[in-house]
């Protein structure tokens, strides 16, 4: 049988409006999954209201209503049915996983990160045509209050992609890590708390690392990690023998992410290492979609940054001098992971 080519749908051969159609709608998916979290929707499943007059018992919601929402809800499959049959509906594996609130999965905030966002994202001609950007980054009105929201967001999927990277990286042997904008310092304690002797620090904006601190003291690491209130885009950085700068890739152009490699390259000692983790783009662009709008979702919070490269990321780090540049998926299809070694 013919392939498909981007572009066709349906018939070998033909081309026709349905995926323009899809994407036109797309955002009728978000919607409905916002609601499903809204209401509680995969929560109530998971504990036990698996039927629809037990949501529309469980949510208040109309009958009609939990006919539409779970109908939707099984189209892009987040629920699906039992099957023990008797109209019995369950959670898809992900959505039990990181949508049943109260888990220790939960990520509905993170879900929710960009919600604020919505509207703007709808006026991205307007915001195109008002002109350029005049902030480095999105951070610049951080308040303490804002940056404990964010990264009670930012931590649900944090603390899963830096068990990720510690079963993949090895730092035994290792003294201290300084995290590049660490945030919760989701990376930083849960290296230390897998490699015994290493100590590290987390750098990130001065409201940011008060609640830094609350995650270092939550997590029993008081000690073995410390924080540094700066901003990553200017100054000389402390010394260390392991860089992590993981999820900042697309909030910065070109000219800061080579600025930032430069001066980790020289606060490392001769024989350490870098690893920058982000979305990155395939060298043709033509996708990840997820990193492709990260970079657009600069636009919508005014900034300069863009979506990179893996071809750009790794001429980053070896434009500042690093050696043994090599790119490799972190997470397939989201996330890259750009590693540099400084010559011994
Ligand atoms: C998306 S979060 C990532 C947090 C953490 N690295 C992780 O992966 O869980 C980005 C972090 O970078 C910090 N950041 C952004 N720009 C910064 C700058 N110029 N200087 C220091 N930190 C910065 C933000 O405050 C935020 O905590």
């Amino acid at each position: 049988m013919a392939q498909l080519e981007k572009g066709e749908r349906g018939e070998p051969g033909r081309v026709d409006t349905t995926r323009l159609q899809e994407i036109a709608r797309a955002y009728t998916r978000s919607a409905v999954l916002f609601t499903a979290i809204d209401v509680e929707l995969f929560t109530h499943v998971h504990q036990g209201a698996d039927t629809e007059p037990a949501l529309a018992a469980a949510t208040g919601l109309s009958p009609v209503d939990i006919d539409r929402l779970v109908t939707c809800c099984l189209s892009l499959d987040l629920l699906r049915w039992a099957e023990s049959g008797a109209l019995r509906l369950e959670n898809a594996p992900d959505v039990d996983r990181y949508l049943v609130k109260g888990e220790r999965g939960y990520a509905g905030p993170w879900m929710h990160f960009t919600r604020p966002q919505v509207v703007d994202w709808f006026r991205m001609t307007e915001l195109m045509r008002e002109g350029e950007p005049t902030r480095l980054g999105m951070y610049e009105d951080l308040t303490p209050e804002a940056a404990r929201k964010y990264h009670r967001a930012t931590s649900s999927i944090g603390f899963g992609a830096a068990r990720r990277f510690v079963r993949g990286v090895d730092l035994a042997g290792r003294r201290r890590l300084l995290d590049l904008g660490g945030g919760s310092g989701a990376y930083s304690i849960t290296a230390v708390k897998a490699f015994e002797g290493l100590a590290a620090t987390v750098l990130d904006l001065p409201p940011v690392v008060a609640v830094t601190q609350e995650y270092i003291a939550l997590h029993d690491v008081v000690g073995r990690v410390d924080t540094l209130g700066a901003d990553f885009t200017q100054g000389a950085f402390p010394a260390c023998d392991v860089v992590v700068m993981a999820s900042n890739l697309p909030i910065y152009d070109g000219v800061v992410i080579a600025g930032v490699a430069a001066r980790a390259f020289r606060a490392l000692e001769p024989g350490g290492e870098m690893h920058l983790i982000g979305e990155m783009l395939d060298d043709d662009r033509r996708g990840p979609l997820d990193a492709a709008m990260w970079g657009m979702n600069e636009l919508i919070c005014g900034s300069q940054g863009r979506a990179h490269t893996r071809a750009e990321c790794a001429g980053y780090l070896a434009a500042a001098g690093f050696t043994d540049v090599e790119i490799s998926d972190f997470i397939p299809g989201s996330l890259a992971r750009a590693f540099g070694r400084k010559p011994a």
